[in-house]
């Protein structure tokens, strides 16, 4: 596949980055992923403005204009075979002459994007659900920022992985905050509910155009915090993402969730994303 790495085009496997990257020593750095569908990115300015909000809260100073980014984000769609994507955007603060933990004055970010093709979990997923486990979220009080720093996601997601499970679930505290590469949304009593936006969680653009399709198609929802007893007693507990789209978590710890089996409003909510997608695209992504 083709990447792009500080200006230039490459393939993926040509790529060359100094160990002295900070993005290497320090997980110093911002990233992004975007779907694309049929060439045409999903809701890019999104992505784009979540990317300038954890840049300027790490003090990285931005390396391109937002009609550049979107310049670049298109050309990789452009440059790469599949019509459905998913891109990958990385900013680090760049290489250093010295490992040195406070900001270097005098470095230039590195900026590096590649593509891989987009697999959606297929229908048989979607019907079947898929199965999560548990765990104390014990990732930083920054997960607001969607940092390269994932060595807790990744150990948290791990303990999924040897349980043949798809997704960790995590509370702080005694309250969920969200999976450990998704939103998590929970159905009780026909009502939607999902925590609000804090530091304790990546604001989602997923868990957005959610939000935004119950509202508006008036299915009840609530943003408030959920106690973990309410996400064991679920009717219905939903992943999101961008490359997961909205996906039923139909079995917990082992133990089924509702009904074992993904429920209406799963079904609903997964229709209506698929259609709203077919519309965004339409009007040119
Ligand atoms: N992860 N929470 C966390 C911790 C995430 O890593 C992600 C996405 C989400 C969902 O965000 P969005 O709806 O904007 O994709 C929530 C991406 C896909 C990843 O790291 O691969």
């Amino acid at each position: 596949s083709v990447c792009y790495l500080n200006g230039d085009w490459m393939e993926l496997s040509e790529a060359r980055i100094s160990p002295m990257d900070r993005g290497f020593l320090f997980g110093d750095g911002a990233y992004e992923v975007l779907p694309a569908y049929s060439g045409k990115v999903f809701r890019l300015d999104e992505h784009l403005r979540r990317l300038e909000n954890t840049l300027s809260n790490l003090g990285l100073p931005n390396p391109m204009s937002r009609e550049a980014w979107r310049d670049v984000v298109r050309s990789i769609v452009a440059r790469n075979p599949w019509p459905d994507q998913s891109i990958y955007l990385q900013v680090t603060r760049g290489v250093a002459e010295v490992r040195t933990h406070a900001y270097p004055a005098e470095v230039t970010p590195t900026v590096f994007l590649m593509s891989e093709a987009l697999t959606t979990p297929s229908d048989e997923v979607r019907a079947e659900g898929v199965s999560a486990v548990s765990s104390a979220d014990f990732r930083w009080l920054r997960c607001d920022l969607k940092t390269v720093s994932l060595l807790a996601n990744c150990m948290l997601k791990q303990l999924a992985a040897e349980q043949g499970c798809m997704e960790t679930v995590l509370f702080r505290d005694g309250f969920l905050t969200e999976g450990a590469a998704s939103s998590i949304f929970v159905v009780h009593d026909g009502v939607l509910r999902v925590p609000p936006k804090s530091h304790l969680m990546l604001p989602g653009i997923t868990y957005d155009v959610v939000l935004e399709l119950a509202r508006d198609r008036g299915m009840p929802c609530q943003v408030r915090e959920v106690l973990e007893e309410e996400v064991r007693a679920a009717d219905e507990l939903w992943m999101t993402s961008s490359t997961k789209e909205v996906l039923p978590i139909t079995r917990l710890d082992g133990r089924p969730v509702g009904k074992g089996k993904p429920g209406p409003m799963a079904a609903q909510m997964g229709e209506w994303y698929q259609e709203f997608k077919q519309e965004v695209m339409r009007r040119g992504g």
